[in-house]
């Protein structure tokens, strides 16, 4: 099964930001991701459109012609804004406003009848729907419940545990995917991947649908330029 790489732009717009103007151009580098061979173009408006504005996605929308995924948490200007652009798939996740960068999967043994509603609604307009969790399998198990098509796996604990141990890292993201398999959900994975550890993940972790990057490989594309780092990151997910 190949897995297909969404690129995170979010760190895009954040540099374009840090003057005012529109340099660089948010837009047409997604455009020119889609052009090099990435399979989709990820986006993650905040409340304080701090990187990613509402209108940015409004314009990327037309522009898109890959999987457009927006994610967020689903308060009701996030949910319009979705309804609006009505992307491909839209990933739901629980960071507070204020949070530099998702730093958890929902709860969703707590959450998942206020998920089941949302995700029905997104559902209901066509919206492919998934939810950031861990690898906890309460988690898992209670993600079936809200209704959901995939689950997109929180790999930040994998990055940073990768480097000293490898085999131990992947391991309860092993066992999740195939109990989220088993359960009839598809998998994505993102967070904190990057050119070091996509491949190890990809091959030893099963059923990933789809990863999405940001960070990495926006920074990796300082150095070798944006249509190299994405061959590059195309080039770990062939198994
Ligand atoms: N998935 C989710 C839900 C995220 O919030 C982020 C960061 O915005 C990513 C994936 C991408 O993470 P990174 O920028 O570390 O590649």
């Amino acid at each position: 099964m190949e897995t297909k790489l969404s690129v995170n732009i979010n760190k895009v717009a954040t540099i374009r930001n840090a003057r005012g103007g529109n340099v660089p151009n948010v837009q047409q580098v997604a455009v020119d991701c889609q052009k090099f061979g990435a399979h989709g173009i990820t986006v993650h408006p905040r409340p304080d459109e701090r990187h990613i504005r509402y209108n940015d996605v409004r314009l990327l929308r037309p522009l898109v012609y890959t999987e457009f995924n927006i994610e967020g948490y689903p308060n009701k200007s996030f949910i319009d804004l979705v309804l609006e652009a009505k992307p491909e798939q839209v990933t739901l996740v629980p960071d507070p406003p204020e949070a530099i960068t998702s730093n958890a999967g929902w709860d969703t043994v707590k959450n998942w009848q206020m998920l089941s509603e949302i995700i029905a609604t997104f559902q209901k307009a066509g919206i492919r729907t998934s939810i950031f969790v861990d690898t906890n399998l309460k988690n898992i198990e209670f993600a079936v419940k809200t209704g959901t098509n995939r689950i997109e796996l929180y790999t930040e604990p994998f990055a940073t545990n990768f480097p000293n141990n490898p085999i131990a890292a992947t391991a309860s993201f092993t066992e999740a995917a195939k109990l989220a398999h088993s359960l009839g959900l598809e998998i994505n994975a993102g967070h904190d991947l990057s050119l070091e550890n996509l491949k190890y993940f990809v091959t030893n972790v099963p059923f990933i649908k789809e990863v999405s990057i940001g960070h990495a490989l926006i920074s990796d594309a300082l150095y070798f330029g944006l249509e190299n780092t994405i061959q590059l990151y195309l080039r770990q997910l062939v198994k």
